[in-house]
């Protein structure tokens, strides 16, 4: 492990569940409802920290930041599905549900006025989130951003999915007060933002995941929470966990575009459900893109390597940008976090200790809201050169002294070994697309044999 654990999150967590207690027979409707974290759809309000703001006696030379989109809407698929199946789901709402009459007809009068053109598009919501991300930048770091844009200045670099160019927008015209001339730049191939040719990345809406999280989702917790959600509905059979998935993702969408609002489907979950869903995502990440996976560790080099190098040429005195600004998706935060040691565990995520799991540090809510974001920031200091790490604006404490200020030296000691190892670039994942199971000695053998029978 690189550096320390990521306290602030399991701080976070203490304070948030001493705020949580649910009593049965409570009208969720009428009730103001303190739920807030829904894994890779949490709203990023509500997780976000206040460390991004200068520190005195220091000047800030550069502002490195990935940041994931902000709030968008469903996938095309989970769109129709709303409008047919949830649709379907509402009405089989019976007299016997326990809960309050507030509740039942919030679901029964729930509909949606999605359209399938709306699919993956940034939502309101997320505008909002990387308006408010730069403008706040600017306010902390004037010196950086009080200026008009400049191209040699200013690096930004997008994801060509729709979500990520819409959110790089809205960031540039809040930072800079005015439109880019032209569309920002796009990467379809570049090892820094490009993680989706790596076969091993799963998308954000897919929710089928390792042995582990299958696992998880046949458990007596996850039954559990089908149980209570069809009993709640007042049903004498139980849901299947795929309706009560579609549930869950109406929930928690909602909650996301409309922060302030008591989303109908929310009403069926108790908290402990919600932490029993939230965990089955944790490990759905876990596997595919962080410490669960043997690769997780590799597909992040690349872009930390851009950042360190980025401060390097700072340190040597060489003319750098102000701001290097990257937009992408889920799997570009998760991979720098994991590179960087960041909210590791000693004991791994099983689909057997969810219990014994409960303090952990890999909690996607509080790691990859809506428009998370890593940003490092390099500054002088009247005593040399600084960084800073900041996951969601809360600063992360690095190596074995946990500073959150820290020495540049230090830093780039550690990350130097990693970097500037032959096998720091995304090479081996075509290889992986191309012939999952089939490896090169399999190959040579084959073709030996044919060589030798001809
Ligand atoms: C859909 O409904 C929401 C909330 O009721 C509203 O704010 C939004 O404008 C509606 N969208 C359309 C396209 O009608
Ligand atoms: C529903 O699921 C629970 C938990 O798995 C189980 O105990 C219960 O018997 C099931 N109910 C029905 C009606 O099948
Ligand atoms: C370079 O990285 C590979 C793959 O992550 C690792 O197996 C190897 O030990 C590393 N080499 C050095 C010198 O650190």
């Amino acid at each position: 492990m690189l550096w320390t654990k990521c306290l602030l999150l399991s701080t976070a967590t203490v304070i948030y569940r001493s705020r949580e207690t649910v009593q049965a027979g409570t009208c969720y409707q009428r009730e103001s409802n303190s739920n807030r974290l829904y894994g890779s759809k949490t709203s990023y309000a509500a997780v976000s920290g206040v460390d991004l703001q200068k520190p005195s006696d220091c000047t800030p030379i550069q502002v490195w930041m990935m940041s994931r989109h902000g709030t968008r809407y469903p996938s095309r698929e989970t769109i129709t599905e709303f409008k047919t199946k949830l649709n379907l789901l509402k009405a089989k709402i019976t007299e016997q549900s326990p809960m309050c009459w507030d509740d039942i007809n919030a679901i029964r009068n729930w509909n949606t006025n999605l359209t399938i053109q709306d699919h993956y598009m940034l939502q309101a919501q997320g505008i909002e989130e990387l308006k408010t991300l730069a403008l706040r930048l600017k306010r902390q770091f004037p010196n950086l951003f009080s200026t008009n844009y400049d191209a040699s200045k200013f690096k930004f670099l997008s994801s060509p999915k729709p979500r990520a160019t819409a959110s790089a927008t809205v960031f540039f015209q809040s930072l800079f007060n005015t439109n880019p001339e032209k569309d920002l730049p796009t990467t379809k191939n570049d090892d820094r933002i490009s993680l989706s040719k790596c076969k091993v990345i799963v998308d954000d809406d897919a929710m089928d995941g390792s042995e582990e999280v299958n696992k998880f989702q046949n458990s007596p917790s996850v039954q559990s929470v089908v149980s209570s959600v069809s009993m709640k509905m007042g049903l004498s059979n139980n849901l299947t966990y795929n309706d009560v998935q579609l549930i869950f993702e109406s929930c928690r969408y909602e909650k996301a575009w409309y922060p302030q609002s008591s989303p109908a489907w929310c009403a069926l979950f108790s908290h402990n459900d919600l932490e029993i869903l939230e965990y089955l995502e944790d490990l759905k990440y876990y596997y595919s893109n962080a410490y669960g996976n043997p690769n997780g560790e590799r597909l992040g080099c690349p872009i930390v390597k851009d950042m360190i190098n980025n401060f390097k040429n700072i340190a040597r005195g060489q003319i750098t940008p102000s701001g290097v600004f990257y937009f992408g998706h889920t799997p570009n935060v998760l991979s720098i976090v994991t590179r960087m040691g960041i909210a590791k565990d000693n004991i791994p995520l099983l689909s057997s200790n969810f219990e014994k799991q409960r303090g952990r540090n890999w909690r996607t809510s509080f790691i990859d809201p809506f428009a998370s974001n890593f940003i490092a920031v390099f500054y002088k200091c009247r005593e040399g050169n600084k960084v800073m790490f900041l996951l969601n604006e809360h600063a992360i404490p690095m190596t074995k002294e946990s500073c959150k200020l820290c020495p540049w030296e230090p830093i780039e000691n550690t990350l130097n070994p990693i970097i500037s190892n032959q096998s720091c670039t995304l090479d081996f994942c075509s290889s992986f697309a191309l012939c999952p199971s089939i490896n090169t000695s399999v190959i040579v053998f084959i073709f030996i044999f044919t060589v030798l029978k001809m």
